[in-house]
């Protein structure tokens, strides 16, 4: 199917389908580990490459390979390379790019374990990093190297929402020689397309809003033929972080009401911003469809749409924060997000407790800053919770 001639939602419903000799209409579940052959020779030829198909469910697999299509049409790569979780992509993509003596340069606006492979994975293996901060362009030009192999972002960031500028981060890498990863899991590939941007590589938490339904783990590699050939093929078949068929399966449901669930959890943060925008004990709130929003610019000139999360800082500290938290009654405490459930999280003591205070300081996550993540309840339910919720805090 030629991509190009179709709109975002119907390439995310039939995108990249293998149909088998039975006319199946839903993607077919290959649950197999192996693959048999005709011959010997046909062995052979499958390992060698003369012959196309498969060989062993670590390398490919007929339903992980609709989802990667699947998700290479919508993104508008030319090659996708599914895995086991999103942190496993992460590693994956930033562990490929490099060797021993290299650099990398990555805002300082991350999600805990991605931090972890920056700050600590990768200096154990030679390879030295530095964070800036992420909204601003010199710290990026300035810590540029000689020896500088990819920059590294997420954007929005998780869970203060900052917002990077993909578009000039791209031109300072390129024109220092290093290549840019992106990690766009916030925005989702319905409101964002980094690789458009300039980005060379994406990588998503297929986890999050791709399953949008709290089943299964998965993430996902996206980037040209070259960039996955040279930096992603060989390790991730020879080290195993492959996705499962089933989930693959799983995601490749996931993915055709992908648009339609994200636009209406948009819909619902923005009219949560909105209830929540007065609201006496909230000192700050943040929001990427929101004029205030710090980098509303940036936000209006690559993102399509807002996001699906709303964060906001409760006066009072952790104290008032765990009041609100244990006083709601629909909308469920999780560190989990893109769900059709609303979950909500306090990050100083879940996704980012790793963190040392004064780093959390630096990155705007107060003890009072709760992440809320809205899912497909009505809006009206949503809000009369967190405005009861309140109350009590
Ligand atoms: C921004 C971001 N990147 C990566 C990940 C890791 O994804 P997974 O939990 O699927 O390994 C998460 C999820 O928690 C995330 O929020």
């Amino acid at each position: 199917m030629p991509a190009s001639r179709y709109r975002p939602e119907t390439r995310l419903v039939h995108s990249g389908t293998l149909r088998s000799q039975f006319g199946e209409t839903s993607e077919a579940l290959f649950l197999t580990q192996g693959y048999v052959y005709d011959s010997a020779l046909q062995a052979e030829k499958r390992f060698t490459g003369e012959e196309p198909g498969y060989q062993y469910s670590r390398f490919s697999n007929p339903t992980v390979t609709m989802f990667e299509r699947r998700m290479a049409e919508f993104e508008g790569a030319e090659a996708a390379r599914a895995t086991a979780t999103g942190m496993a992509a992460v590693t994956l993509a930033l562990m490929g790019q490099v060797k021993a003596g290299d650099h990398v340069v990555s805002s300082k606006a991350l999600f805990g374990s991605c931090l972890y492979i920056v700050e600590e994975l990768l200096p154990r293996f030679g390879v030295t990093s530095t964070l800036v901060d992420g909204t601003d362009l010199d710290q990026w030009r300035k810590a540029v190297r000689p020896n500088t192999k990819t920059f590294f972002m997420e954007t929005p960031a998780n869970p203060t929402l900052e917002v990077i500028d993909i578009e000039a981060v791209s031109k300072i890498a390129h024109d220092a020689g290093a290549t840019v990863t992106v990690d766009n899991v916030f925005s989702t590939p319905l409101w964002q397309s980094p690789l458009a941007l300039g980005a060379d590589c994406v990588v998503y938490s297929a986890t999050k809003h791709i399953d949008g339904q709290g089943r299964c783990l998965g993430g996902v590699i996206l980037g040209s033929e070259k960039f996955i050939m040279d930096n992603i093929h060989t390790l991730l078949r020879q080290t195993g972080p492959s996705m499962s068929p089933f989930n693959a399966w799983v995601l490749l449901k996931g993915l055709e009401t992908l648009a339609v669930r994200v636009r209406r959890q948009t819909d619902t943060a923005a009219a949560v911003s909105v209830a929540l925008a007065e609201q006496p004990k909230i000192s700050r709130l943040i929001f990427c469809g929101r004029p205030d929003h710090p980098q509303a610019a940036i936000i209006r000139k690559q993102m399509r749409g807002g996001s699906t999360l709303v964060s906001f800082e409760i006066k009072g500290g952790k104290a008032a924060a765990f009041r609100f938290l244990d006083a709601l009654k629909l909308v469920r405490i999780s560190n989990n997000l893109g769900d059709a459930k609303s979950l909500i999280t306090h990050p100083a003591t879940t996704t980012h407790q790793r963190l040392k205070p004064e780093q959390r300081a630096e990155l705007g996550i107060s003890d009072g800053l709760v992440r809320l993540s809205c899912g497909l309840e009505h809006p009206d339910d949503i809000v009369e919770d967190l405005l009861a919720a309140l109350e009590t805090a």
